[in-house]
């Protein structure tokens, strides 16, 4: 009995995504199914390409297919993503999703973050652009090696685009290139938030999957214009697991939860979780005490969406423009794959849910 494209089909309907708990079919992630005599092969098309559980699923579609249609089946299982995306109206069409990452307050890692996420998620595939708006300390253009840049401008029908600049996959911009660095300016809202929509607006970013937006620290009224200039997917908030943080980091999430801003908190990132000392790097000291950042994100019902370690070579990376996630199989930058992948996986989540309606 030869094998139809119908029983494929079939079968693959026994396979779920994982994270939207529906079945691949369902979905309508299935594509190009070809069959001849006993070989199979079709197209997966996830939902990112930054997807943690890429492997596992074409695992379940292969064996699917043995198990449901014919043991002697020889299947071949292309894997490819189209970033999902609920993006509506004319502030950079081309970016599929916006991502806020946010603080309380400063020197939790934000930026440290920022800049392991959009380098996580250009590894693994993905379109993504990073936009520095911290107005009180831009640390993009050190932390990517990009210091002496000053973006291009570039012609487009008539009108002038600022360039960005490009440094480990990840195309950037930052009020640090428009600004001496070391010039003290006084940044007011409406400064920062017209240097945030010319960002924005007058950049040739072309398509992107992800665009992370660097946030300053806070929650004050300066936030709250540049939350709003933003179209955002959702929020990530940045805390290290002591008390002090974790108060200023429940005021970031209330800020996003407001009716006037109504933007979904993705997760909460606790870094400094632990210390590793690079001579022990099996070791893990709670300095600042234990699970604050899993009790956190229970008790606001938001995932918990990564646990950073405090190690030097984190710093030391960030202050050589080098991030560390760069540094693929070490335990820290495992530590930022991983959460790159919650990242995404909540974006996904979000995509998939009818939207919520703006307030
Ligand atoms: N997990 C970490 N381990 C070691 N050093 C870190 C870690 N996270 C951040 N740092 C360092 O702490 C300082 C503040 O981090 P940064 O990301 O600039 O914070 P923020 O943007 O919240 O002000 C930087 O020097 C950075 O390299
Ligand atoms: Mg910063």
């Amino acid at each position: 009995m030869s094998i139809t494209k119908e029983q494929v089909i079939d079968a693959l309907r026994n396979v779920d995504d994982p994270d939207l708990k529906k079945d691949l079919v369902t979905l309508n992630m299935v594509k190009d199914v070809e069959v001849n005599g006993k070989n199979v092969s079709f197209t997966v098309v996830l939902t990112t390409p930054a997807c943690p559980m890429k492997d596992m699923i074409k695992r379940a579609c292969e064996n699917a297919i043995v198990y449901y249609v014919d043991k002697d089946a020889v299947v071949n299982v292309n894997m490819t993503a189209n970033t999902s995306s609920q993006r509506t109206g004319p502030v950079l069409p081309g970016v599929k999703n916006f991502i806020a990452v946010s603080s309380g307050k400063g020197g939790v890692g934000k930026s440290t973050v920022a800049a392991n996420l959009a380098v996580a998620l250009a590894m693994q595939g993905a379109k993504v652009g990073l936009i520095d708006a911290d107005i009180y300390g831009p640390s993009v253009p050190i932390m990517f090696d990009v210091m002496e840049e000053k973006p291009m401008m570039r012609d487009i029908d008539g009108k002038s685009y600022i360039v960005p600049v490009e440094s480990y996959g990840v195309k950037l911009l930052s009020i640090g290139f428009f600004s001496d660095i070391n010039a003290a300016i006084v940044w007011r809202g409406p400064v920062a938030v017209r240097a945030l929509n010319q960002m924005l607006s007058e950049a040739d970013w072309g398509d992107l999957d992800y665009m992370i937006i660097d946030l300053p620290p806070g929650t004050g009224d300066i936030h709250l214009s540049l939350v709003t200039a933003v179209p955002l997917t959702g929020a990530i908030v940045v805390t290290t697991p002591q008390n002090v943080a974790l108060a200023d980091a429940r005021k970031g999430v209330s800020m996003f939860q407001l009716p006037q801003i109504n933007v979904p908190v993705l997760g909460i990132v606790e870094n400094m979780s632990y210390f590793t000392p690079a001579e022990l790097p099996e070791n893990k000291y709670y300095i600042f005490g234990r699970n604050g950042g899993a009790n956190f994100a229970e008790s606001l019902q938001i995932p918990l969406l990564g646990e950073i370690p405090l190690v030097q070579s984190i710093c030391e990376s960030g202050d050589a423009g080098r991030p560390v996630v760069l540094q693929k199989t070490t335990p820290q930058a495992k530590a930022f794959l991983d959460l790159a992948g919650n990242v995404v996986r909540q974006v996904a989540i979000r995509n998939s849910q009818p939207k919520a309606s703006v307030v």
